[in-house]
């Protein structure tokens, strides 16, 4: 019988819509040449979700999420509410509840260096060339959820930042395991000369290691990860961190591949995966079909994985590669001779529609 995936498309905000549209019409593409059959449902969130109901994340967008085997997340945000510190309702509520209701812990942002876009990056090409790490970064605890305040004068304002262990255990065994699959190495991101939940990470990692006596396992602050990142970012196999940290070192290491614009990601835990490129809503470039859809189009690579269809989410992958190759880009990574959202969609589509299976 054909496999069937129930997909929730969450496109929100920004250039949510037109990346999430290329990354169909690839999906849609991967249908036919891999005989499988994806019911696709859109659901609101974000800005879009406010304006239509007042909810960044209205209850029908949860129960679609919940009755579907993926959620395929586009991006939110809106310049309304990032310029209006006192709004009461902001976008980025949407996407924080939505972790924290399908229990997203585990975000996984993988991170490469093209050969072919070594030149893209400010960074120096022979620090940079075949740089391959992970980031693992905590999504549903620490400052992001943590009791908020604001005193009744408006003058002070306090973020707790909370973790406990099996929160720190869930996460760490999913890094410890995919290290297994790589290239056995974890470096644990943290703090712990100054912040009491990072003692809390190191002693409960510390322990869990023994367990994975395969892995090397090392140890580093934050501070010097971030330079670390810079200078020799080809020592990082898998980084597992909390989620600030994971949020701000995963944007530092955007630069090493060139854009923010390719870069996927995979958010797991209890309930329904999402996958979700790692940039924002980008709302100077709505509407103009200049945004790079490739982040999404290998977030929707990810999902295929995810679902055991590795050989298609192989032939997403392959064909990003060879567009790359060809120079095929979208107007941040080519200034002189770019192609638009829209062509980027069709040449992966198309080469996925060429592209003679296996296993099928
Ligand atoms: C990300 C984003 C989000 C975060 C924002 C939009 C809330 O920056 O996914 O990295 O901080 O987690
Ligand atoms: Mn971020």
């Amino acid at each position: 019988m054909k496999i069937q995936k129930r997909i929730a498309v969450l496109a929100g905000d920004g250039i949510g819509p037109e990346v999430i549209d290329q990354a169909i019409k690839v999906l849609k593409a991967v249908e036919k040449t891999f005989g499988v059959d994806f019911i696709f449902k859109k659901g609101l969130v974000g800005a879009a979700a406010i304006d239509a109901t007042g909810n960044p994340l209205p209850d029908e967008t949860i129960a679609l999420c919940e009755k579907s085997d993926a959620i395929l997340f586009g991006a939110i945000g809106d310049p309304k509410y990032d310029n209006d510190p006192n709004a009461k309702v902001r976008p980025e509520q949407g996407l924080l509840k939505l972790r924290k209701t399908m229990g997203l812990f585990s975000n996984i942002r993988p991170v490469k260096a093209y050969d072919t876009l070594l030149h893209i990056s400010p960074l120096k090409a022979d620090n940079i060339k075949g740089v391959d790490f992970v980031v693992y970064r905590e999504l549903t605890g620490g400052i992001y959820f943590g009791k908020k305040t604001r005193s009744a004068d408006g003058q002070h304002a306090s973020d707790l930042c909370e973790y406990s262990a099996p929160e720190v255990e869930r996460i760490a065994n999913q890094a410890f395991m995919a290290a297994r699959l790589r290239r056995k190495k974890v470096t644990l991101v943290d703090k712990a000369n100054v912040l009491e939940t990072s003692r809390l990470w190191r002693d409960v990692v510390k322990k869990l290691a023994v367990s994975y006596p395969d892995i090397e396992l090392d140890f580093l602050f934050v501070d010097n990860a971030a330079m670390q990142m810079i200078l020799n970012p080809r020592q990082f196999d898998i980084i597992l961190t909390e989620n600030m940290f994971g949020d701000i070192i995963s944007d530092e290491a955007s630069v090493i591949t060139g854009s923010l614009g390719l870069l996927p990601s995979a958010s797991v835990g209890a309930k329904t995966a999402m996958f979700e490129p790692i940039h924002g809503s980008y709302p100077q470039a709505a509407g103009k079909n200049i945004a790079n859809p490739m982040a999404t189009i290998l977030s929707a690579a990810m999902m295929l994985d995810y679902f055991g269809l590795h050989e298609a989410a192989e032939a997403i992958r392959k064909s990003v590669d060879v567009l790359l190759e060809q120079n095929i880009v979208t107007k941040e990574l080519n200034w002189e001779k770019y192609y638009s959202t829209t062509d980027i969609g069709n040449r992966v589509a198309e080469l996925i529609l060429k592209h003679n299976p296996v296993n099928t």
